[in-house]
């Protein structure tokens, strides 16, 4: 029984992956808003979970080498809403230079830690910021 209580621990939430789980930042409600925000996105970088075959993808504009906005979609759980969400707090007005730094133990730290089988959705944020970033740079040449 203890054994099981002990495990129990590492399933909890912090506070921080809560807050963003249930407010997150910068998130598509819909997809008709995120059709339309397309539109005007200056990259947008798309990658899945091998892990757990989610899909996640981020949208950046950009100005002056600097990430101005930025907006998401998943149909990543919870871990996965909650990483992106801090991710994408912790870009805007961030140089591209400096975003491709973020590492994901950068975005947990942010979070507050995230329970061991849940670390992988956080990685999915953070590729796709570097896929949407490599779009970005990619259409610039
Ligand atoms: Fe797939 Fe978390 S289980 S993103």
């Amino acid at each position: 029984m203890s054994d099981v209580k002990e495990k129990g621990k590492c399933w909890l939430y912090s506070d921080e992956v809560k807050k963003h789980f249930f407010d997150p930042r910068n998130i598509f409600k819909t997809d008709e808003e995120a059709e339309e925000y397309e539109k005007s996105a200056d990259g947008i970088g798309e990658v899945g979970s091998p892990a757990c075959g989610d899909v996640m993808r981020f949208y950046i504009k950009v100005k002056d080498g600097k990430i101005t906005e930025c907006r998401f979609k998943t149909f990543g759980c919870a871990s996965a809403i909650a990483s992106t969400s801090v991710l994408s707090e912790m870009v805007i007005g961030m140089k591209l230079e400096d975003a491709k730094k973020i590492k994901p133990q950068d975005i947990l730290k942010k979070l507050g830690g995230l329970p061991p089988r849940k670390v992988h959705c956080s990685v999915l944020g953070d590729k796709a910021l570097r896929a949407a970033i490599a779009d970005y740079e990619g259409k610039q040449k």
